[in-house]
C-alpha cells in the first residue's frame, strides 16, 4: 500500500516498502537530487532535511517515520524567485568549497533559524556540529548562519 509524503509542500503517495530510507525515496522516487548521500550512517549531516522543522537526517530516518509529516528539502526553502536568508547568506559568504556538504548545511542553519532565530555563534556551532564539511569552511557558515539570523530569517 503507498505511503503518504508531504515534502515541500506537495502530497505525494510513494510506492516502496516502509523501511526504505527516506533518503533514497527523496532523490530516486522524487527526483529531489539536492539532498545528497555522504556516509549512509547518519554521521555526516550531508543528508539533512527538515521533518516537521527538525533538522534530520534522510540516511537513516525509514519512509513510514516520516508518513504524513511535513518534509522540506533544500529545494523547497526558497520562497518563489526569492532564496532563503541561510541560502542568501551562504552564497554572499561563499560558505562553500566542493559544495557536497552545503545543502545538509543550509537546510540544517535553516532548522536552528526556525527554532531559534538569534542563535548565538556557539548555538550556531552546536547545531552543525553533526554535518561535516570535508573542505574545513566551517568559519564561513557559521558566518553565513549568524548573517541569516541578522536579515531576517523569520522571514522565510
Ligand atoms: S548521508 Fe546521512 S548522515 Fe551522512
Ligand atoms: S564545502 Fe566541501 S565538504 Fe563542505
Amino acid at each position: 500500500m503507498p505511503i503518504e509524503l508531504i515534502v515541500n509542500g506537495v502530497r505525494h503517495q510513494v510506492d516502496a516498502e516502509p523501511d526504505t530510507p527516506l533518503l533514497s525515496v527523496l532523490r530516486d522516487d522524487l527526483d529531489l537530487t539536492g539532498t545528497k548521500y555522504g556516509c549512509g550512517e547518519g554521521q555526516c549531516g550531508a543528508c539533512t532535511v527538515l521533518i516537521e522543522d527538525t533538522p534530520t537526517r534522510s540516511c537513516i530516518t525509514r519512509l513510514s517515520s516520516a508518513a504524513g509529516k511535513r518534509v522540506t528539502t533544500i529545494e523547497g526553502l526558497a520562497t518563489g524567485e526569492r532564496l532563503h536568508p541561510v541560502q542568501e547568506a551562504f552564497l554572499r559568504v561563499g560558505a562553500m568549497q566542493c559544495g557536497y556538504c552545503t545543502a545538509g548545511m543550509i537546510v540544517a542553519g535553516a532548522g536552528l533559524l526556525r527554532a531559534k532565530p538569534h542563535p548565538s555563534d556557539a548555538e550556531i556551532k552546536q547545531a552543525l556540529q553533526g554535518n561535516i564539511c570535508r573542505c574545513g569552511t566551517y568559519p564561513r557558515i557559521v558566518a553565513a548562519v549568524r548573517m541569516a539570523a541578522k536579515n531576517g530569517a523569520l522571514r522565510a
